[in-house]
C-alpha cells in the first residue's frame, strides 16, 4: 500500500527535482503539497510547485503557506535558484493554487488521516509544519513521521554555522522538532553525497520526458557550490524523498539534535550529537551516508514514469 504524505517545500531548483522523484512514484501518495517563502519569494514558489504537479500531470491539491519565518524577516537564496527559484527555466503555468491556507490544510489532513496516518516531508523552512502543529498539538498523534531536509552537523551554507532551511525559521523548526513524533534528518552533510556532477546530470538527461528534459535544464542552471571538492549541485531535497522510498540506501544514527533560536552567529545552527557526548535521550533519527549510484537510479527510475 502506498505511504500517505503531505510534501512542504519551497521549491527551488532542487525541490523541483524531490517533486519529480516524489510524483513519479506510487509507493507515495501526496495528499497535498503545501508550500512557502524560502529559496524564492512565495509567489515564485507556488507558481513553480503548480507548474511541477501540472508537468507531471497530477491533481493534487497545491497550498499556499507562509511568505516568512514566525519571527525576524524573509530572506531568499536566489542567487543559487534564480529569481524565478528554477534557475530562470520558465514552465508553463499549473493548476490553480487550492484556496486556503497550508496550516489548515495539513492540520484537516492530519485528522482526516487517524492515528498515525500522515507523513510529512519538509523540504524549506519549517514554518507551516511548525504553525499547524503548534495551534493543534493533539493531531501530532496522526502523524506517522517526519522527514526534513534541513540542519548539518558540521558547517552551514547560508553561515559558517547554519543550514538554509533551518536558519531561514529555527522557531519553526524547534516547534516540530518538540512534536515527539518520529522525525528523521536528512542534512547537508548528508545531501553532500547526493552530487549531480556533471557526469551524472548528462546520464540523467539521457531518456525520454518532458519531466526528465525539464529537470536536466534546471539542474544545468545550478552554480557549483564552493563547499565541496567535486562540481555539481547537491540534490538536498530528493535525500528526504528517497529515505521514504528505499531506507536501505542509507545508514544511520539515532542522535539528540538541539536548535540554536539565538540571535547570535550561531543562530539556525543545530546542534547534532552523533557520539552521544551529552547523554541526552535521542531525538532524531540522522542520515549518516547515502548510496548515490542507488540514488541516482531512483530518480532514473521516477523520471521514466511521468510524461
Ligand atoms: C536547502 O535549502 C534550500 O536552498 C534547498 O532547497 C534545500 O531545501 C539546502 O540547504
Ligand atoms: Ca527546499
Amino acid at each position: 500500500m502506498a505511504r500517505s504524505i503531505i510534501i512542504d517545500c519551497d521549491p527551488g531548483t532542487d525541490d523541483a527535482i524531490a517533486l519529480f522523484l516524489a510524483l513519479g512514484n506510487p509507493a507515495l501518495e501526496i495528499r497535498l503539497v503545501t508550500v512557502a517563502g524560502g529559496n524564492v519569494g512565495l509567489g515564485h514558489t507556488m507558481r513553480n510547485a503548480r507548474a511541477l504537479v501540472g508537468l507531471a500531470g497530477k491533481s493534487i491539491p497545491v497550498i499556499a503557506g507562509a511568505d516568512r519565518p514566525l519571527l525576524g524577516s524573509f530572506e531568499d537564496a536566489a542567487y543559487v535558484h534564480g529569481e524565478n527559484g528554477l534557475g530562470g527555466i520558465q514552465l508553463p503555468d499549473g493548476p490553480p493554487a487550492t484556496p486556503g491556507l497550508a496550516a489548515d490544510a495539513i492540520r484537516a489532513a492530519l485528522r482526516q488521516a487517524g492515528p498515525n496516518g500522515l507523513t510529512l516531508v519538509g523540504l524549506g523552512p519549517a514554518t507551516n509544519l511548525a504553525l499547524a502543529l503548534a495551534t493543534e498539538p493533539a493531531l501530532a498523534a496522526n502523524v506517522a513521521e517526519i522527514v526534513l531536509m534541513t540542519g548539518a552537523w558540521a558547517e552551514g551554507n547560508i553561515t559558517p554555522a547554519a543550514e538554509f532551511n533551518a536558519w531561514s525559521d529555527p522557531e519553526a523548526l524547534a516547534i516540530v522538532m518538540a512534536c515527539a513524533r518520529p522525525i528523521t534528518l536528512a542534512t547537508l552533510d548528508l545531501t553532500s553525497q547526493a552530487l549531480c556532477t556533471p557526469a551524472r546530470l548528462a546520464a540523467l538527461a539521457q531518456g525520454q520526458g518532458t519531466c526528465r528534459a525539464t529537470a536536466a535544464a534546471i539542474l544545468a542552471t545550478v552554480p557549483p557550490t564552493k563547499r565541496l571538492a567535486q562540481p555539481g549541485s547537491p540534490q538536498h531535497d530528493s535525500c528526504a524523498i528517497a529515505w521514504l522510498l528505499a531506507p536501505e540506501t542509507f545508514t544511520h544514527r539515532e542522535v539528540h539534535v538541539t536548535v540554536d533560536c539565538t540571535n547570535g552567529p550561531g543562530r539556525g545552527q543545530t546542534i547534532i550529537d552523533r557520539w552521544d557526548r551529552l547523554g541526552r535521550p535521542a531525538n532524531a533519527r540522522l542520515l549518516d551516508t547515502l548510496n548515490p549510484d542507488r540514488f541516482f537510479a531512483l530518480l532514473d527510475e521516477s523520471f521514466n514514469r511521468l510524461p
